[in-house]
């Protein structure tokens, strides 16, 4: 079956063309950050205007790539949700034209449901029940993992996501936009001593992450030492914030494994793309004697390859155009397995 998935959630315009749930035909992502990276953050009336100029033209060159048509296409694939609102009904919009136009179903799609799919790009069987953490700009939490389309949330951020985490440090120290990928190369660049940052200590158990208390920390350690008129060490500055985040990340991901009793973990979401925090994963995994798989580079981050094959799983549910009526709504909160 050929679906053809939509992404809009936040600043990437996305569109993909898939033949079942992982050959993936075709995936095209076009980023935004050149219109965000001034204001260092991500302006949603600017997002959506974007996602409306680009979406026909992404998804055309999604078909194209693929080698197809929009007559060859089975049913539409769409992000409902939770995202901004506004870039959310770009592409919902756009999937109801052409769903209606074409008479074939509309999927909607969880946008967390497709994070947790995204390892499973490669083709990679990882066996079900598992535990996946999603650790984007918007999210960062842990599942555990049923099936494509089951999932049970275990604990979250709470207060900032990782990512975003990443980003606000980055503007802190002036680096390109977005934060992670700059704070990661450069924090290559020291192999020395690490500044302590606090990490976050919880009174209750359960699946927890905090980063508004370290980024505050990572904030005012830029700010002293400016006052003092002493050289920054930025290198140093982000690998000791990039260790802290990553430390925090997996001690709650392999707690849960134990927890949960499970063997197998699956990381996705744009902040799995860190080969430090892939690097750490890979060492516990061999520690712990359980194993580790992450989304590729390419679909760590937005794409709609994701969002496509989850819809593959909803379809052998659902079969008919009418099971999902074309007045269904987009939703910036929509929770997942809670
Ligand atoms: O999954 P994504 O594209 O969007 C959301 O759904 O949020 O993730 C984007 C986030 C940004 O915060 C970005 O700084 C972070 O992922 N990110 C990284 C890296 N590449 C992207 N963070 C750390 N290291 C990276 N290499
Ligand atoms: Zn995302």
């Amino acid at each position: 079956m050929r679906i053809l998935g939509i992404e809009s959630s936040c600043d990437d315009t996305c569109a993909a063309v898939l033949e079942g749930d992982r050959r993936v035909l075709s995936s095209v992502v076009s980023s935004q950050e050149e219109v965000h990276a001034k204001y260092g953050g991500v302006v949603p009336e600017l997002a959506s205007r974007r996602h409306l100029e680009c979406i026909i033209p992404v998804i055309q060159e999604a078909l194209d790539e693929a080698g197809c048509t929009l007559e060859q296409i089975e049913a539409v694939a769409v992000t409902q949700g939770p995202g901004l609102i506004g870039s959310l009904l770009v592409g919902l919009s756009t999937a109801k034209a052409i769903a209606y136009g074409r008479g074939i179903p509309l999927v909607p799609v969880h946008h967390l449901q497709g994070h947790l799919f995204s390892p499973m790009l490669s083709g990679l069987e990882v066996p079900y029940p598992h535990l996946g953490l999603v650790v984007s700009g918007g999210h960062t939490a842990v599942y555990k993992v049923r099936s494509p389309l089951e999932a049970v949330f275990l604990g979250g951020t709470r207060d900032d996501a990782a990512g975003e985490a990443f980003d606000k440090v980055g503007k802190c120290l002036e680096l390109p936009y977005p934060g992670g990928p700059s704070i990661e190369k450069a924090a290559r660049a020291w192999p020395g001593e690490l500044i302590r940052f606090p990490r976050p200590r919880f009174k209750t158990g359960g699946v927890q992450f905090s980063f508004s208390g370290l980024k505050t920390a990572v904030a005012q350690y830029i700010q002293e030492q400016r006052a003092v008129a002493r050289p920054l060490n930025v290198p140093q500055v982000c690998r000791s914030f990039q260790e802290v985040v990553i430390d925090c990340l997996a001690a709650q991901s392999f707690q849960a494994l134990e927890a949960e009793g499970l063997k197998v973990l699956t990381v996705g979401g744009g902040v799995a793309a860190n080969s430090a925090l892939r690097e750490r994963f890979e060492q516990l995994a061999l520690e712990k004697a359980v194993r580790v798989h992450f989304a590729e580079r390419k679909f760590c981050t937005d794409n709609a390859a994701m969002i496509a094959a989850v819809a593959y799983h909803q379809l052998q549910e659902k079969t008919r155009p009418q099971d999902w009526p074309l007045e269904l709504n987009a939703y910036a909160r929509l929770p997942l397995g809670e």
